[in-house]
């Protein structure tokens, strides 16, 4: 069913605000694990590639719903340069929600390490060598996936935040629906 023009479905909503609680979830894990050795660092490692492995599931699920459903034209009076750097942000986190957990699994696989998810299962590794090399190589890349994703963060956080205080409109509104609708 079409989806109306002006707001976001239920299902949208929850996804994003579960994917965007993971991933502090995320940060917080590792910023945990820093501060912390043995069993307990490797239990929150474990918990980190879980969840991490989560959010590329339901960030799969929400770029098919996305597609299946219509987008939600941005408002109006929104100059162009806005609009576009709204939109890349958007493109660029669904680019890094599925790049750093698919790097991280990729490196995992190279390094020959098991995945058990939540303690739950073993998760197929990908049928990569490269050994420690490409693993670490891999990793890499995901430090600078976690900046990256730092910077959309803060484009994000602030955009939103200059529509609703600035703007005075409601893309607030139409993600976060309990707060008040501006005429
Ligand atoms: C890590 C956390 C977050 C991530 C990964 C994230 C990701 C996204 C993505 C990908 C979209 C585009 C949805 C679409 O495909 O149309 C979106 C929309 C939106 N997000 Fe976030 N978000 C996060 C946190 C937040 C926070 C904290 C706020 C509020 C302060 C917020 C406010 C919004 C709003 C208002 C929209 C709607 C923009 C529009 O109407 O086009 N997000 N978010
Ligand atoms: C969207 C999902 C993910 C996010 C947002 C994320 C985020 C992060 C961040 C912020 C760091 C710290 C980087 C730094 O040193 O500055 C990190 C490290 C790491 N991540 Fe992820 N990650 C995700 C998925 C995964 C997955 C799926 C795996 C493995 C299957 C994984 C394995 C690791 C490992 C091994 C480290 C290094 C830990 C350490 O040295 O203490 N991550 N991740």
């Amino acid at each position: 069913m079409a989806e109306p023009r002006n707001r976001y479905s239920s299902v949208s909503l929850y996804l994003h605000w579960l994917i965007a609680a993971l991933v502090v979830v995320q940060v917080a894990l590792i910023m945990v694990r820093d501060e912390t050795e043995g069993e307990f660092a490797r239990t929150l490692l474990n918990i980190h590639k879980s969840v991490g492995l989560g959010i590329l599931v339901l960030t799969l699920a929400r770029i098919g719903w996305r597609v299946a459903n219509p987008a939600i034209p941005l408002p109006e009076p929104m100059p162009r340069w806005q609009k576009l750097l709204a939109r890349g942000t958007h493109v660029l986190f669904y680019v890094v929600l599925i790049g750093m957990p698919l790097g991280g699994w990729a490196a995992s696989s190279a390094a020959g390490r098991d995945i058990i998810w939540f303690g739950l299962f073993e998760w197929p590794a990908l049928p990569i060598g490269g050994g420690r090399e490409l693993a670490g190589q891999l990793m890499d890349i995901h430090e600078l996936g976690a900046k990256a994703l730092y910077v959309l963060i803060a484009l994000h956080i602030g955009g939103a935040l200059k529509h609703h205080f600035v703007d005075r409109d409601n893309v607030l509104h139409r993600m976060i629906p309990w707060i008040p609708r501006r005429p």
